[in-house]
């Protein structure tokens, strides 16, 4: 199966991205998958592979529960290049109690945790049966949850070896990163553990940590985190900080950004693409599953890729120059843009508004927001309008719009609001914006 654009489940369910890797030439991205439907459960590795990051090809399933520790699921977490191979490292789970009714769930919440890696020759083969191994067993009971909720490992090569970072929970429901070294990415040694105050989350989920030219980055996203009231509570959010690999000290500001403004992505992780980008992609968290004539109803897909960067101390995420050349086929009207989406880019002035098929964005001074409350499922407890913080560089939108998802990037990326959006029309209506150009998507195989 092919997906153009953003990756989707291919059927059923999907969340995080998993396993994010450029290896032997392609890219290589798993996720999150439930096979069974579009509810999340056991936990597998759906496994898709690109040439460029727009044109996807699924794979099918690559990890799937074999042994006592991931008998209840292989949840998130990375992978890495060594001696040719490819490593995964991941968190398997074992219920302590599932539920008669529906094994795929867990009662209590309750279940051990344990960090495993599993080795694949060449990407394609994956042996659930002979190629896993635990590198991390559960931690001590502490009675503070940390034997449950301690997953999702991000390895990467440092100076003087590997580098694992995991989430967890501490003491009085705080969140926090635990780091690990290795010279074999099999040994793993705990070197530290990293906090913060209260009202920074009980959980850290799925940490990623990189280096740019302009910082050093590390991305989480915090459970219990907006305390609003409505879905959903937990935020990916991210901050320059201060890293030193001997001793894994990492100084976190007080200071954070929200990974996305539209407040629906979560779990990103991020890789180093063909040219050396940082390049990240989240989860768009989504409320109801979408069932089309002839297809397996499918819930949850992926944002843009988005190549991230750093000056002074701002932390920007820009649409991946290849999903710029996919939408390079200038349209006059927004009825011949084809099933793939489009690139409207124009400059907003103050006051005005682009309605993108019942999708609302406006400008107010130096805000932009968005609403979506024609254009999403309706009730008190989903978020329907947005604002970013104030904003310095211009008012430069450059909006991609697909069936199911408007990404708007501020500025190429200075700030960004996405949303998942149901029932968007093939309309367009744009009030104060000037130099408007649309564009649909091209062939892009033709271009590389
Ligand atoms: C984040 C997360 C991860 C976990 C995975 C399970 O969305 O909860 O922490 O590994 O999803 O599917």
């Amino acid at each position: 199966m092919k997906q153009i654009g953003h990756l989707k489940a291919p059927g059923n369910w999907m969340n995080d991205p998993n396993g994010f890797i450029y290896y032997k030439g392609k890219y290589h991205l798993f996720y999150q998958y439930f096979p069974y439907g579009t509810v999340w459960g056991t936990m597998h590795w759906g496994h898709a592979i690109s040439d460029d990051l727009v044109n996807w090809e699924h794979q099918g399933i690559a990890l799937f529960p074999t042994k006592y520790g991931d008998q209840n699921g292989c949840f998130s977490g990375s992978a890495v290049e060594h001696e040719g191979k490819m490593i995964l490292f991941y968190t398997g789970v074992h219920y302590y109690e599932a539920d008669p009714e529906n094994i795929h769930v867990c009662l209590h919440d309750q279940f051990d945790s344990c960090q495993m890696r599993m080795v694949s020759e060449d990407g394609v083969h994956f042996d659930n049966w002979k190629d896993k191994q635990v590198v991390i067993l559960p931690m001590e009971d502490n009675g503070h949850g940390h034997r449950t909720d301690t997953r999702d490992p991000k390895v990467w090569k440092g100076k003087n070896g590997w580098i694992m970072v995991l989430g967890s929970r501490g003491e009085n429901r705080k969140g926090k990163l635990l780091f690990y070294q290795s010279t074999d990415l099999k040994n793993w040694s705990y070197i530290n553990e990293v906090s913060k105050g209260d009202g920074w989350g009980w959980m850290w989920e799925c940490p990623d940590y990189f280096e740019t030219e302009g910082g050093q980055v590390v991305v989480f996203s915090p459970m219990g985190f907006l305390k609003d009231g409505k879905g959903e509570e937990n935020q990916a959010i991210c901050m320059v900080v201060d890293f030193q690999e001997d001793g894994c000290k990492m100084n976190m500001p007080d200071q954070y950004q929200y990974l996305d403004y539209g407040f629906d992505l979560y779990a990103p992780q991020s890789t180093v693409d063909e040219a050396g980008r940082r390049v990240l992609v989240a989860w768009l968290r989504m409320p109801k599953a979408v069932k089309e004539e002839g297809q397996v109803p499918w819930r949850g897909m992926f944002s843009l890729p988005r190549v991230v960067e750093v000056k002074d101390g701002h932390v920007y995420f820009r649409v991946h120059p290849n999903v710029k050349k996919l939408y390079s086929r200038p349209v006059r009207d927004v009825k011949d843009t084809g099933q793939k989406g489009y690139h409207l880019s124009l400059q907003l002035e103050d006051g005005g508004c682009v309605n993108v098929g019942g999708y609302r964005i406006f400008r107010r001074g130096s805000r932009i927001g968005t609403d979506r409350t024609d254009v999403f499922c309706k009730g008190e407890d989903y978020r329907t309008v947005f604002e970013t913080p104030k904003i310095k560089e211009g008012f430069q939108l450059d909006i991609y719009v697909e069936e199911h998802m408007v990404e708007v990037y501020i500025n190429d990326g200075e700030y960004v609001v996405s949303n998942g959006v149901y029932g968007l029309k093939k309309e367009l209506f744009i009030s104060g914006g000037s130099m408007v150009k649309l564009f649909g998507a091209t062939d892009l195989s033709a271009l590389l």
